[in-house]
């Protein structure tokens, strides 16, 4: 419908633009915020993730923001009736955010499943939303139309809702996002609102942060997912890594463009390989010049493989050590139920008087 897709990009233009203006004020006093962040423990995280939001976490810590960062495995169950492997998953994922640069001495690393109070968050939530309001959201629409369940559960419908207790339990104020997490958003800053206006004023209304960095597309030129399998994981080796780009589909031009628009698949590998190399995608382009997918394919798997060393060499003794990622875990917990009790304990007051 034409007036979704325009209010979709006016309101994605104002993001863009409040992303800007925030990016100043953290510069300017990053102790004013708190970030709270998190991924469904599904499988390994890979390098869209690394370059769409995880790069972008770590920067805002060492910046100076506080960070707290969800293992959100209470959602593992919107889109499947089972979670799988879950316990591999939760600490593979912590490797990972480890490895990525995340420091666990600074940042909040915890489980929905470890912190009572915050899934108790969701009752006086969901009071404050209606129906209707849920049912428009764009991004669940979606992921009902690709869910792997036969019929939509209760959670599916309400797990923004959820993801709102996730962000205000510990009174973030900023949310780095995607784009498709931005209806989401706007729920948690309804909530918040209208709990202050109705009992008093205990939450914040949180921003949403866009990342600035471009999306990168899977090997078979489809958005980049674990479940597609065209996804380069951060623990995958090198001989794997090599393998998938192999497979990669790019076109016969043999030279070789940075051009999104009509070479995407071209562009996307280019794209991967500048990231990589911390360099401009047209100067990475213009190198192979006319080498063709072989030369393009070559110079992605080295940049890549050159990237990733020191973060899977990091992983790899970090997965070794599965007492100090448990360590890691359980401290975080611990800091995220103290946060959450109290938030409970003033939502309780708020709502009593
Ligand atoms: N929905 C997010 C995802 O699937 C994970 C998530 C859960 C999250 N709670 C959150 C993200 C709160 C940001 C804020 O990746």
């Amino acid at each position: 419908m034409e007036t979704t897709a325009t209010s979709t990009a006016t309101s994605t233009a104002a993001a863009e633009a409040r992303s800007r203006e925030l990016e100043e004020r953290i510069a300017a006093d990053p102790g004013a915020f708190r970030i709270l962040t998190g991924d469904r423990p599904t499988g390994p995280l890979h390098l869209g993730h690394y370059f769409g939001t995880l790069a972008n976490r770590v920067r805002l810590q060492r910046a100076g923001v506080e960070l707290f960062v969800l293992v959100a495995d209470y959602q593992v169950l919107t889109d499947r009736d089972v979670a799988d492997r879950l316990s591999e998953y939760v600490e593979g994922l912590v490797a990972d955010y480890l490895a990525a640069g995340i420091d666990p001495s600074a940042a909040t690393v915890f489980r929905h499943s470890a912190v009572p109070a915050l899934n108790q968050l969701m009752l006086p939530f969901l009071s404050l939303v209606s129906v209707p309001e849920l049912s428009r959201n764009p991004t669940v629409k979606d992921e009902i139309a690709s869910s792997r369940q036969s019929s939509v559960s209760g959670l599916m419908f309400t797990y923004p809702v959820h993801q709102a207790a996730d962000i205000l339990f510990c009174k973030a104020n900023l949310v780095p996002v995607g784009k498709d997490q931005l209806p989401h958003q706007e729920i948690t800053r309804t909530i918040a609102r209208r709990f202050n206006e109705r009992y008093a004023p205990v939450f914040p209304v949180p921003d949403a942060l866009l990342s600035a960095a471009p999306s990168l597309l899977g090997m078979d030129g489809q958005k980049m997912s674990k479940s597609r399998g065209n996804a380069i994981a951060l623990s995958a080796g090198p001989d794997e890594t090599a393998r998938l780009i192999r497979r990669a589909v790019t076109d016969t031009d043999r030279h070789i463009a940075y051009a999104p628009e009509t070479r995407p698949q071209v562009s996307n590998l280019v794209l991967l390989a500048a990231l990589c190399q911390g360099r401009d995608p047209h100067a990475v382009a213009a190198e192979i010049g006319d080498g063709g997918g072989a030369a393009l394919k070559k110079v992605v798997t080295d940049s890549v493989n050159e990237f990733l060393r020191p973060i899977r060499a990091r992983r790899a003794e970090l997965v070794a050590d599965r007492t100090y990622l448990r360590g890691v875990l359980d401290e975080g917990n611990e800091r995220a139920n103290a946060v959450a009790d109290r938030t409970l304990a003033e939502v309780r007051a708020a709502m009593e008087s």
